[in-house]
Parts: structure tokens; C-alpha cells; sequence
């Protein structure tokens, strides 16, 4: 069982394994929410299709947990296609990517997740890969060495990663689409549970996908997660159906935030709030604080706490709004807080 502040985590646990290959969505029409990227990926995957042609190289970024490795999955579906998986930290060499895409089959989907983290030298191979599907291949050194230019398959590279940022432009250039994924409404995440719950065959009325969904941090991979783990309290402390009163038992005993919070969330905001009486403090400064990298802030962190409006970017630094504040039941006398004035004052 995770320990309590990985529950809510975006990231995939050992908990988690094997589960998630059974609830992925297999189409795009199981493909929930993300209106706006899955239209537009409905018109290029037909496009393609009806050109007998492998659809552009896609990259998919954002937080972890949001449908990247599904959405390689439904691409691969679509385009009726294998995938052939892989990720940066793997493919070492020049020559592991070499004898990877040497094996691919015309329209093959490949798929390199973290592939932020892909070497240079790897990721030269993949420039004239991805532009013409040619290899090039040094043969020798110094200065005998030449190149020997090898006809590859058409085939489409998606890519994902969390730390978009850590892209170099000349790899993220040769991407045809490129899409950020959202955090996910409470809607959208309840049509999730409701799904995983057939497949997983636990009984969920409305109300309790509901209840399950406002804690998920916007994020698919945490509901399903608090679903399977809610289900226990249902079983063994009701009749077996996951009711709204039976799921906000199991959070309340599991601990999970209102706001559906995880670890570095709530530390980032106390930092901030206890630290820095709610700021504006420059982010080098929060960083250094909470003893997190700054990117991982910036591309991990920070986009669900302004999405949900419990942080600001500022030109003076990061604030923490009122609603921050209320969230964790601290007021501090007015003329000792240095950030813009609250909304609502009520409680100062
Ligand atoms: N839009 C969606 N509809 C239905 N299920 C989804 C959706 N997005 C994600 N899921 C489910 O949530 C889980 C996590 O998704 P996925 O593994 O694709 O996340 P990810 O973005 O690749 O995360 P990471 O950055 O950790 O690799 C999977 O079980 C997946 O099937
Ligand atoms: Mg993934």
C-alpha cells in the first residue's frame, strides 16, 4: 500500500503497475476529456489514413499522469499500427537507436517517453530520421570515416515527456504536433472512474465518483488510484459500493487533501505561506527552500496551483492567494503580509 503522501501523487507507483495497462483507453473514443487535442488528432489520424500515410510525429508534454502513454497507445490503435516502446534514459548509444529503428516496419508508431532525457549523440541520429527516414551512419574514424546514408521506414515517433523545457528546439522542431495535456476537470475524471469501475467491477454510484474525482488533483492516474483504494473501505466497512459517504470516509482516513494536494503541493504553499508570509518570493529563492529544482516547479507544480487558483506568478515573484490561506487555516494580521492585498479579507 503506498505510504500516505505518495497516494496522491501524479507519478506512477508499484501500486499502480499492471492496473494501469487494464484501464488505458483503447480508442480514442475511450480517450476521455482534452477536447481540443483529441479533435484535432480525429482529423490528422483520419487525414493520414486516408492518404495510406504514417501520421506526423507527435509530442505529448505536462504533468505526470495525464494520458501521455495512453495517448501513444490510441495513436498506435488508431493508425492500426504496432508500438514500439521505449524511453530516453534506455537508448544510451547511437547505436541502441540505430538497431531500434532499423527494426521498425513501414507506419510502425514509435514510442520514446522521457525523451527529454535522450544524449546529443542519440538524438543526432534521430534528426534525419524523424526529417527524411534516412540513418546516417559513421563508418570509421578520423580521416578515412565517411557517412553512409541507410533508407529507413516511414514511420511516426511520438514522443512524451514531463519537462518539456529540457527539450533542444532542433528535436522539438521536427515534431508536426505537439500538444500539452491539461489537468482534467472533475467531470471528465468522474467518466474515468465510472469506466475503471466496470473494468475493475467495483460498484460506484454518482455521487461517490464524484467525491473521488474533487481529490484527484486533476489527474486520471490519481483517480484511478483513489478508486481501487476506496473500494477497500467499501468492502470492509460497508456493503461493497463506493457511496459518496463511504468515499469521504476512506479520504478523510486516508488522509487525501480537499484540494487533492500531494507532498511538495502543500510544502511549496507552507514555504511560502509560513516562510515568506505569503510572498512574493522569487522562485530561485522557493527552490532553494523546499530543496526542489526550479524547472520541476515551473513545469510539475506550479500549473495546478494557479489552475485551481492557490498561486499567482507576479513580477515580483510567486504569491499565495487567499485561498491558499483559508485552505490551510492560517491568517496573518494584514499590515505583516507583504503580498497584494487578499480578495477577501474577511478572515484577516
Ligand atoms: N484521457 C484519459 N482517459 C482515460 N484514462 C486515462 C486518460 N488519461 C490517462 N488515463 C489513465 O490514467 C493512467 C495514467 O496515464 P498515463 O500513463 O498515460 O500518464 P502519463 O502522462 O504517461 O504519465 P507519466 O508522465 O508518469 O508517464 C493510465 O491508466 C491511463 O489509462
Ligand atoms: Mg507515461
Amino acid at each position: 500500500m503506498p505510504e500516505h503522501d505518495d497516494i496522491v501523487t501524479g507519478e506512477a507507483l508499484e501500486f499502480d503497475r499492471g492496473v494501469e495497462e487494464r484501464l488505458r483507453p483503447i480508442d480514442l473514443n475511450e480517450f476521455v476529456g482534452q477536447p481540443g487535442l483529441r479533435a484535432n488528432l480525429r482529423v490528422f489520424i483520419q487525414a493520414a489514413r486516408e492518404r495510406g500515410e504514417p501520421l506526423d510525429h507527435a509530442l505529448f508534454y505536462g504533468p505526470p499522469g495525464l494520458g501521455k502513454t495512453a495517448l501513444a497507445h490510441v495513436i498506435a490503435r488508431e493508425m492500426g499500427a504496432p508500438l514500439r516502446a521505449t524511453s530516453g534514459p534506455v537508448v544510451e548509444r547511437a547505436g541502441d537507436l540505430a538497431a531500434v529503428l532499423t527494426n521498425l516496419q513501414p507506419g510502425d508508431v514509435l514510442f520514446i517517453d522521457e525523451i527529454h532525457r535522450l544524449n546529443a549523440a542519440v538524438e543526432e541520429i534521430l534528426y534525419p530520421a524523424m526529417e527524411d527516414f534516412k540513418l546516417d551512419l559513421i563508418i570509421g574514424q578520423g580521416p578515412s570515416a565517411r557517412t553512409l546514408k541507410i533508407d529507413l521506414p516511414r514511420f511516426t515517433l511520438v514522443g512524451a515527456t514531463t519537462r518539456a523545457s529540457l527539450l533542444t528546439s532542433p528535436l522539438r522542431d521536427r515534431f508536426g504536433i505537439t500538444a500539452r495535456l491539461a489537468y482534467y476537470p472533475p467531470s471528465d475524471l468522474v467518466q474515468i472512474i465510472e469506466r475503471s469501475s466496470r473494468i475493475l467491477e467495483v460498484p460506484v454510484d454518482a455521487e461517490g465518483a464524484l467525491e473521488v474525482a474533487r481529490r484527484s488533483r486533476g489527474t486520471p492516474r490519481i483517480a484511478n488510484r483513489l478508486l481501487r483504494r476506496v473500494r477497500d473501505y467499501a468492502e470492509v466497512e460497508g456493503d461493497g459500493k463506493v457511496t459518496q459517504s463511504v468515499a469521504r470516509y476512506a479520504l478523510e482516513r486516508l488522509e487525501v487533501d480537499e484540494a487533492g494536494f500531494d507532498r511538495m503541493d502543500r510544502e511549496l504553499l507552507l514555504v511560502l505561506i509560513k516562510k515568506y508570509r505569503g510572498g512574493p518570493t522569487g522562485l530561485e529563492t522557493l527552490a532553494a527552500a523546499i530543496g526542489e529544482d526550479k524547472g520541476t516547479i515551473e513545469e510539475i507544480y506550479e500549473p495546478f496551483l494557479m489552475q485551481e487558483g492557490f498561486l499567482e506568478r507576479t513580477p515580483r515573484g510567486r504569491v499565495a492567494t487567499q485561498r491558499a490561506f483559508d485552505h490551510f487555516g492560517i491568517t496573518l494580521p494584514e499590515h505583516t503580509r507583504s503580498g497584494p492585498r487578499p480578495r477577501q479579507a474577511k478572515l484577516l
